[in-house]
Order: C-alpha cells, then sequence, then structure tokens
C-alpha cells in the first residue's frame, strides 16, 4: 500500500516531495524519493514548466517531465503536474512576443492543452479517492492581494485563470485542476483575493478544484495551527479541496538545535492544521532534503529548510512531520 507513512498516520492524507531532473543521478536520493510507502506524490520542480516543455512556439519537449513521470508510476505515487502558466520560467518567446490579446490566450489555449493531454491518462490511483492533480495557475497575486502583472494579466487581466483552467479539463477531465500561491498560508489581503478569485470562478462555473497553499515559511513565524486551520477552512467553504504543495520552512544559518527544535514544531503546525481539515488532501515539501534546496540560491545565509540534511540523514524536523500526521 503506497505512502503508508501518511496514509497510516494521516488517515486520507499523502505526503509528497518535489524532485527534480539533475539530482536524480544521486543513487542514495533517487532510492529514498522512490520510497512509496514515505512519499506517496511527487512533483517535478522544474521540468513542466512552459520554459522547459514549450521552449519555441509550437514546439514541445517532454523529455525531463517524462522522466519524473514515469517514475511516479514506476514507483506508484500521485504525480503533481507543475505548472501550465507562471510569470517565472516562461520563454523569451512569450513574454517578449508582442501577441495580440486574442494571440496571447490561443497561445496559453495551446499550451495547456499540449502539456496537460500529455500527461492525461498517466494519472495512477492509488485507491478510489485518488486523483492526479495540476497546479494549472501559478502564483497569480502580489503579496498585497493585486493581481500579478505579467505578460498575460497585462493583457487580459485575471481571464487568462479562466482561459487556462478550461483548457486543462477538456485536456484531462480527471485530473484535479488548483490554482497554486505563496503567502497564503493564513488570513490577509493575499488570501482574500485568492478566495474572490475562486468564489467567482465557482459562480461562473469555471472548472476550479482546488487551492494549492505553497507553504514556503520561516522557523519561529509560522502562523497559529488555529490561524491556518480558519483560513484553510475558509478556502474549502468555497467549494474546493485543498493541499499544502511547496511546504518547506527556512532559518537564518547556522543550524542550532533550539533551530532544529522550533523547526520540528512548526512542521507538526502546518501538517496538524492540514490534517485537522476535511478538504485539505496532503502535503507536498519541497523537496525532501538540504541538499537540493532552493532557498540558499535564493535567500542568501538561510536554508536547513527540509526533514533531511546535507547527507540525506533525518532531522528532527521528520519527527515533527511524523508527529503532525498523528496528532
Ligand atoms: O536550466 C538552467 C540551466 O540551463 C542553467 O545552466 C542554470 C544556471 O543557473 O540554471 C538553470 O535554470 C535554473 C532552474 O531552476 C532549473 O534548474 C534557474 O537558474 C533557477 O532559478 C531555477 O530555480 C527554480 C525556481 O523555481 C525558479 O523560480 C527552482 O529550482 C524551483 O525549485 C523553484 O520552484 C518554485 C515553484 O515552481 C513555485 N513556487 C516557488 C518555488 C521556489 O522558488
Amino acid at each position: 500500500k503506497s505512502n503508508t507513512v501518511a496514509k497510516s498516520l494521516g488517515g486520507k492524507l499523502y505526503f509528497g516531495s518535489a524532485t527534480d531532473n539533475p539530482e536524480l543521478t544521486d543513487t542514495t536520493y533517487k532510492a529514498k524519493l522512490g520510497d512509496n510507502t514515505l512519499f506517496g506524490q511527487i512533483t517535478p520542480g522544474n521540468s513542466m514548466k512552459w520554459d522547459a516543455t514549450e521552449p519555441q512556439q509550437g514546439v514541445f519537449t517532454f523529455t525531463n517531465g517524462d522522466v519524473i513521470a514515469n517514475l511516479s508510476k514506476t514507483n506508484g505515487q500521485l504525480l503533481r503536474g507543475h505548472n501550465c502558466v507562471w510569470y517565472n520560467q516562461l520563454p523569451s518567446w512569450v513574454s517578449s512576443g508582442g501577441f495580440s490579446a486574442a494571440q496571447l490566450t490561443s497561445i496559453l489555449q495551446n499550451h495547456t492543452m499540449n502539456v496537460v493531454k500529455h500527461y492525461a491518462g498517466q494519472e495512477l490511483h492509488i485507491d478510489a479517492a485518488d486523483e492526479d492533480a495540476w497546479d494549472v495557475v501559478n502564483e497569480p497575486f502580489n503579496d498585497d492581494g493585486t493581481v500579478r502583472q505579467f505578460v498575460f494579466s497585462e493583457a487580459l487581466n485575471l481571464s487568462y485563470v479562466t482561459t487556462a483552467l478550461v483548457a486543462a479539463r477538456a485536456a484531462d477531465p480527471k485530473a484535479k485542476l488548483y490554482i497554486n500561491e505563496y503567502n497564503i498560508d493564513s488570513a490577509g489581503a493575499k488570501s482574500t483575493s485568492m478566495m474572490n478569485l475562486v468564489s467567482s470562478l465557482k459562480a461562473a462555473g469555471t472548472p476550479i478544484d482546488g487551492i494549492g497553499i505553497q507553504g514556503h515559511l520561516i522557523v519561529g513565524q509560522v502562523p497559529s495551527k488555529a490561524a491556518l486551520i480558519a483560513n484553510y477552512q475558509a478556502f474549502t467553504a468555497l467549494g474546493v479541496e485543498i493541499a499544502i504543495t511547496e511546504l518547506d520552512i527556512r532559518m537564518t544559518l547556522p543550524e542550532t538545535p533550539a533551530l532544529r527544535a522550533q523547526q520540528q514544531a512548526d512542521y507538526t503546525t502546518v501538517i496538524s492544521a492540514c490534517k485537522a481539515v476535511a478538504g485539505c488532501v496532503g502535503v507536498t515539501i519541497w523537496d525532501y532534503t538540504d541538499k537540493y534546496s532552493w532557498i540558499p540560491g535564493v535567500f542568501s545565509g538561510q536554508g536547513a529548510a527540509l526533514p533531511w540534511d546535507d547527507n540525506l540523514a533525518i532531522k528532527p524536523a521528520y519527527d515533527g512531520i511524523i508527529a503532525g500526521f498523528t496528532n
């Protein structure tokens, strides 16, 4: 039975990890990633993004994405597609193409349709309740809740979200379709904007199944369990499921026993909050080891955000995760 850790401890929940193609040459890493008693789900960190899948207009390349999708099949893990449209990692032909609004709509439809269709039917249903998912739209808002401006929103405002969701549903009627965002863990302007968007999509009959809460958090600054639960419930009250899609909890280096202990407690807080909310379906960490975390490359002097260290040894955060699924 797949994902024994999360399913036995967390009941309905899955527990998964992001991964990326370059690190799969690390055989120790790859073996642990493939242990489906531990990880019941994987997400490609980069290889299904637009710059990877349609680097030139109309030229689709699925080689690296297929490696991850095949890994999920071989190992009996759920697959989360990531992502169809995002302001980042867009190939320059899209971002600087000088296209009209109508052309951009058709470019987005074509991209989403082709990518989602390619992976449709590769779903692996671990049990009847399990469905694979797509982060169709990634990070549509700024932190103040305004619409993030990039090539699609500049020309189409938020109608690009509808365009992508409709195309994704047509391409794979079975996949759960998500909008994925960071800094929407607790109440605030950005969470409110997400709720307003999802409400209006539902009212218009646009296909939307879930809100992905990325969960890129900071040790000692994680919202309280009550605040997380209240916000998670406000999302699920809209009639969608939620998932924690990119959890990591970073610290200012160096790691100390005190920081590790706080991080352990912080992991428990987030995972137990998900477990407490009926519509929260699972938790994905944004890779499982500090060795391959994105954090040090982006936040100078910070890191150690994950439950396995640079040598793939478990840290107290791992026990925090187990406690979260148990409590
Ligand atoms: O592909 C090029 C390669 O050709 C080049 O030699 C190399 C040199 O730097 O860069 C490679 O691109 C890197 C890419 O990852 C693929 O490895 C980029 O520099 C690097 O910036 C990029 O980082 C990714 C980041 O998204 C981009 O914003 C991270 O790996 C990935 O973990 C991260 O994931 C995002 C989620 O998609 C959305 N939510 C936030 C999360 C963290 O930023």
